[in-house]
């Protein structure tokens, strides 16, 4: 490989990346268990959702396959943000891989109260918001609506010094406003996309696969959508966007690049093909050097083309 390439990334507030491959929030656990994978092709972890107090999540069925991805309804089953702090911090110290934690919450008050235990303790590298989870006070997503999302993320942003990824919900009419305001408001990136709803049924039994009637759509199946969501917002973002849905070989990542993404994260490719985090950077650093590219900076193509809807 070319000395002069460069694989790095910088996503704001002093954070930067060795490599842009990310794994993304929920399917990489806390990063405890996969031991086979090969941490050094990362440049982060993101972590399962992380709750003020332990949450069981849902009973089963938590996850449905569908053609070319899956569905899942996992409900936030996680240790709660003391264990996350205390347990898990210490150990992720020690690596040489930053972790960003992703934080979800039914109130407002509930993601400062995480988002402020986590602030300054070693081993954190960042914090993503999970804003596709419903406020309590009035059953919306915090994510669907540009105000709430806006507030949530001002409130976060001025108890913690620490790096903070906003994590787009696709489910809106309009994503871009949803991501305007959350800049607005403070946030240091944005990750582009969370599942889509969708479900499936059973049609022997006659009723939903999942317990709780639908679910999250990942996988292959969303990545058109995903790329044309993260086109649309880095087209008027002016902080780093991070690519996400869908994402399993080196050309897929390549695509969400060349759209306009700073960096990418995998996720359900993780269940099925442990290395997909080191071939998919290996791929992209063969890509640049083909090219003559010196980094991943080089690799947006907003400037040199214009296309609109067909
Ligand atoms: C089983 C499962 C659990 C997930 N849990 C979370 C979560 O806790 N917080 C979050 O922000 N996103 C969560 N996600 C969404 C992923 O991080 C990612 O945004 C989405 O799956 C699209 O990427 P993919 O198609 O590469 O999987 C989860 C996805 C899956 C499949």
């Amino acid at each position: 490989m070319a000395e002069s390439l460069e694989l790095s990334v910088d996503l704001g507030r002093g954070l930067r990346l060795r490599s842009p491959v990310m794994v993304a929030s929920g399917t990489f656990g806390y990063g405890f268990d996969a031991p086979q994978v090969d941490r050094s092709a990362l440049g982060a972890i993101v972590t399962k959702g992380t709750t003020l107090r332990p949450r069981d999540g849902n009973a089963p069925n938590r996850i449905a396959e569908t053609a070319s991805g899956m569905l899942n309804a996992i409900g936030l089953q996680n240790p709660g943000v003391e264990h996350v702090a205390r347990v898990f911090a210490p150990q992720w110290a020690t690596w040489d891989v930053p972790v960003i934690v992703n934080v979800a919450g039914d109130s407002v008050d509930e993601y400062i109260a995480v988002a402020r235990r986590l602030d300054g303790v070693p081993g954190i590298a960042g914090l993503e918001l999970n804003i596709s989870c419903p406020n309590v006070s009035d059953g919306l997503q915090f994510g669907v609506d540009p105000g709430l999302a806006a507030e949530l993320t001002g409130a976060v942003r001025v108890v913690t010094r620490l790096p903070l990824w906003v994590k787009l919900t696709p489910n809106v009419t309009d994503i871009v406003a949803i991501a305007r305001a959350v800049e607005n408001a403070g946030a240091d990136a944005l990750s582009a996309i969370n599942t889509y709803v969708g479900m499936a049924i059973d049609v022997r039994r006659r009723r939903p696969v999942l317990s709780r009637g639908t679910g999250g759509l990942s996988g292959p199946a969303i990545k058109p959508l995903a790329l044309h969501a993260v086109w649309e917002v880095a087209a008027e973002a002016g902080i780093p966007v991070i690519g996400i849905g869908g994402i399993t070989t080196a050309a897929d990542a390549l695509e969400f690049l060349l759209a306009g993404a700073a960096a990418v994260q995998l996720g359900t490719v993780n269940y099925t093909w442990a290395r997909a985090a080191r071939d998919v950077h290996d791929g992209v650093a063969a890509y640049l050097q083909e090219h003559g590219l010196r980094g991943v900076g080089d690799l947006p193509i907003r400037s040199a083309t214009v296309l609109t809807h067909a």
